[in-house]
C-alpha cells in the first residue's frame, strides 16, 4: 500500500445538450484504498466512472489512469489499461441467455487464452468466494437479486483486476442482503488487495468500508475526505449532506 493516485481526474467538464452535468470534477483515487462516491441521484456519479473507464470523452479536462491520459492514447493502449479494471455496473448486467458459469467465464474467454479446465477452476473459485458456488448451471432469472449481485461481483473480479468499480452494488437489496454484499467486499478486498471505487447511497453504512468519501454536488467533487473528516466537515454542503443522510447525532462508532 502506498500513497499513489492511480486515477486522476482534472477539471473534467461534460454537458449533454444544454445540461451541464460535470462542471470541473477533480478527484484522485489512491492505490489499494476504497473511495466511495456519494451524492444525489442524477448528479453524475455513474458518469464519473464512465470517464475513468474511457467510455466517455470529457468536453474538457483530463482523465489519467496510471499517468496516461485516456483520450490521448491509442485504442490498443486503452484496451491494455482496461485489463486492470473490474466493473460491476449499476444493474449487474448479467446476460440473461447465458448460465451463471458462462457469464462469469466470459471475460476469461474474451481476454485470455487459458484452457477450459483452467477457466472452470477460476470461475468456481470466484463463485465460492462470493458464496454462490453450485449455481453454475442456473440462469440469471432463476437467481434472487442478491445472488445476481454476487455473480456480477464474481465476474467483475474474475480477471484479478487491480482496480474495481462497483456502481451501487446493493440497489434493490434489503438491509441484511446489503450487509452481506459489503462483508463479501471487505473480505475479498483484504484477500486480493485491489483498489476500489464504489458509488453508493448506503450512507452511513458504506463509511465502514471507505478510506475516502467524495461528495459530488452541482457538478463538482466538493471534497474527498476520510469518513471521520467527512462527518466533521465544516463545508456547509457536506454538513447538509451528512445531516440529511445520517441525522445530526450520528457517530461513526454506532453499529449499523
Ligand atoms: N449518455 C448520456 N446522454 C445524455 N445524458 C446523459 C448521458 N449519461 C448521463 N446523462 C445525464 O447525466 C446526468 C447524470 O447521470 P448519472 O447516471 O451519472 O447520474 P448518477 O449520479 O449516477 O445518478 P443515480 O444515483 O440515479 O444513478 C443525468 O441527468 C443523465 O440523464
Ligand atoms: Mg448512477
Amino acid at each position: 500500500m502506498n500513497n499513489n493516485a492511480i486515477v486522476e481526474l482534472i477539471d473534467i467538464k461534460k454537458s449533454f445538450g444544454s445540461q451541464q452535468v460535470l462542471r470541473g470534477v477533480n478527484l484522485r483515487i489512491m492505490e489499494g484504498k476504497t473511495t466511495v462516491i456519494v451524492g444525489g441521484s442524477g448528479q453524475g456519479k455513474s458518469l464519473i466512472i464512465k470517464h475513468i473507464l474511457g467510455l466517455i470523452t470529457p468536453d474538457s479536462g483530463r482523465a489519467l489512469v496510471y499517468g496516461k491520459e485516456l483520450n490521448r492514447i491509442s485504442k490498443k493502449e486503452l484496451k491494455d489499461i482496461r485489463t486492470n479494471f473490474g466493473v460491476l455496473f449499476q444493474n449487474s448486467a448479467l446476460f440473461d441467455s447465458m448460465t451463471v458459469y458462462d457469464n462469469v467465464a466470459l471475460p476469461l474467454r474474451e481476454r485470455t487464452m487459458i484452457t477450459e479446465d483452467e477457466t472452470g477452476r477460476i470461475v468456481n473459485e470466484k463463485l465460492k468466494m462470493m458464496d454462490v458456488e453450485g449455481t453454475n448451471n442456473k440462469y440469471p432469472a432463476q437467481l434472487s437479486g442478491g445472488m445476481k449481485k454476487r455473480v456480477g461481483l464474481a465476474r467483475a473480479l474474475v480477471l484479478d483486476p487491480k482496480i474495481v468499480f462497483f456502481d451501487e452494488p446493493t440497489t434493490g437489496l434489503d438491509a441484511a442482503k446489503s450487509n452481506e454484499i459489503y462483508r463479501v467486499f471487505s473480505r475479498t478486498q483484504q484477500k486480493l488487495g485491489y483498489t476500489s471505487v464504489i458509488v453508493s447511497h448506503d450512507v452511513p453504512k458504506i463509511f465502514k468500508l471507505a478510506d475516502y468519501v467524495a461528495l459530488l454536488h452541482n457538478g463538482v467533487v466538493r471534497d474527498c475526505l476520510t469518513p471521520d473528516e467527512f462527518q466533521l466537515s465544516d463545508d456547509p454542503v457536506i454538513k447538509d449532506y451528512v445531516e440529511t443522510t445520517m441525522g445530526p447525532l450520528y457517530s461513526s462508532e454506532m453499529e449499523v
